[in-house]
């Protein structure tokens, strides 16, 4: 069924705005009204977990100019120490000069208090006792953790040691059975991701989340699918487009409901009579200048109903 209210991930931060993995991208992640941020940790030679993306520090840090003869510069080859001196900022803007590699307890500390996190472990079969060292910082993660990683059995060993929320990649639909017996998420690509798909899950106890959803029609695709989240780079347009662009059917009389739809939640406008040719809406063009939503006429609302599925989603 379609979430009126599904979780927005901010993929990396807002990544558009701020250099990704940082503690910028973070804060500019609960700034756009992200529900949770997500990261991506990897260990460090001396056994640290630190926040970046790719295995190696090449291309979100100046590690081969600071380091020049210690290709491939794989974050698993440095201390902590040397990490530390680098700049993870420059590359993306010179206004986020000094900005640095986080650790994961510097993140978890930071964000206190602000959105979720989907915190995604990335090669944990090259990480040694990665799961005690995630596990001694997790009393520092905010109320909604979900953990990831691509690697099933680091997920199934986690969830065994009576963590919180886990989440598998991507399973085949014949693979949902088994995967819910150990995981409560599942993340999908958004172009592998069917209604059908999404249904199995649901009807499996699985909730799942769509990964990384950045523009307009694939959003409207797989929020009719019913997903329970998207992982996004645009954070702050995903927001925006849910709060202003999704409608709920309802009769005139019950327009009082209105405080009880979801957050944002607006009621559609009433239907154009059958003589009258529907208005077409201009865009709405936000403070940044770039246009959200695209201009949809507003469907008719189904008389006599009140709905918690919207007719559809404009976005
Ligand atoms: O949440 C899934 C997504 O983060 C996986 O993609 O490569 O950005 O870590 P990637
Ligand atoms: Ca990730």
């Amino acid at each position: 069924m379609f979430d009126p209210d599904p979780l927005i991930v901010a993929h990396r931060g807002a990544p558009k705005v701020a250099p990704e993995n940082t503690l910028a991208a973070f804060h500019a992640a609960g700034a756009a009204g992200a529900d949770l941020y997500e990261l991506d940790v990897h260990q460090t030679r001396d056994g640290h977990l630190v926040v970046i993306h790719d295995a190696s520090l090449a291309r979100t840090t100046d590690v081969e100019q600071v380091f020049p003869d210690r290709a491939p510069w794989r974050v698993r080859d440095f201390t902590l120490e040397e990490i530390g001196t680098l700049d993870a900022g420059a590359w993306f803007d010179q206004r986020f000069a000094g900005e640095r590699v986080p650790t994961l307890r510097a993140v978890l500390e930071s964000m206190k208090g602000g959105p979720g996190l989907l915190l995604e472990v990335k090669h944990p079969a090259d990480a040694p006792e990665v799961a005690e060292r995630l596990a001694r910082l997790m009393p520092l993660a905010p109320p909604l953790t979900i953990v990831q990683s691509f690697d099933w059995q680091f997920i199934r060993k986690f969830q065994a040691r009576g963590q919180r929320a886990v989440l598998s990649r991507a399973p085949a639909l014949g693979e949902l059975t088994d995967i819910a017996q150990y995981a409560e998420y599942v993340s999908v690509k958004h172009r592998l991701m069917t209604p059908a798909y999404v249904r199995r899950a649901h009807r499996l106890g699985l909730k799942v989340l769509a990964y990384t959803v950045n523009r307009r029609p694939a959003m409207r695709r797989v929020l009719a699918a019913g997903v329970d989240g998207l992982i996004t780079n645009r954070p702050r347009a995903l927001r925006r487009a849910l709060e202003t662009s999704v409608c709920f059917a309802a009769p005139p009389e019950l327009a009082t409901m209105m405080s009880r739809l979801p957050k944002g939640g607006r009621l559609c406008p009433p239907a154009p009579s059958p003589t009258t040719p529907a208005p077409t809406p201009a865009p709405e063009t936000p403070a940044s200048g770039t246009p959200v939503h695209a201009p949809v006429p507003a469907p008719a609302p189904v008389a006599g109903t009140l709905s918690t599925r919207p007719i559809v989603p404009l976005l």
